[in-house]
């Protein structure tokens, strides 16, 4: 296996106003590209060359002593999944099954939707927050740093996530994490993805 910079699942210019084409050309094509870029001149050296890229993420992360090769495989998958977290005219209604699991296990959306934006919001420096559906069958809302995910840590299924690292919002809203956090749980998400994975999951 290698790894492969996928297209982006919609126009460049689709998802704005929440997020530009600017943004998205520089996150898909800039930053993304070189996860892949490095990913795979490290993945030649490795030794996991054969391997799927979940299990490099897992035989790479090493309790959390982490180096290059697992921050660029964890990132390609990261950013592989978020392009389709999101989706042209995103928010809205969340699925029957999934929104009472929301409920059943939040107290509400809005609880849910509270507690994502505060992970996100609170992730000191570069990382992620997450929607898991923990190994105890509860969805859990968590936040990881770097380029950590729930492959590595092992805590669930990661059925959402948002990229809280400066270059997915400082083009379109600067300093304003809350604001793109907010707009990303609200206008963004593909809620069918987010279901899919979740019976997938269940
Ligand atoms: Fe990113």
């Amino acid at each position: 296996m290698s790894f492969e910079l996928p297209d982006l699942p919609y126009a460049y210019d689709s998802l704005a106003p929440y997020m530009s084409a600017e943004t998205l050309e520089f996150h898909h094509d800039k930053h993304h590209n070189a996860y892949v870029v490095n990913g795979n001149k490290l993945l030649e050296e490795s030794g996991l060359k054969g391997k799927s890229l979940e299990e490099v993420i897992v035989g790479s992360y090493n309790g959390g002593a982490v180096g290059g090769l697992f921050n660029n495989a964890a990132q390609h998958w990261n950013h592989v999944e978020f392009w389709n977290w999101m989706k042209p005219n995103g928010g809205g209604a969340i699925p029957g099954d999934l929104e009472k699991k929301l409920i059943e296990d939040f107290g509400s959306v809005d609880a849910f939707k509270d507690a994502f934006v505060q992970a996100g919001v609170t992730q000191f420096g570069s990382g992620w927050c997450w929607l898991v559906l923990g190994t105890d069958g509860k969805l859990q809302v968590t936040k990881t740093a770097n380029g950590i995910n729930p492959i590595a840590t092992g805590e669930g299924t990661a059925l959402l996530g948002c990229d809280v690292w400066e270059h997915s919002y400082y083009i379109d809203y600067r300093n304003a994490r809350p604001d793109y956090v907010q707009a990303f749980v609200n206008d963004l998400v593909n809620w069918e993805r987010v279901a899919e994975l979740f019976e997938a999951a269940s």
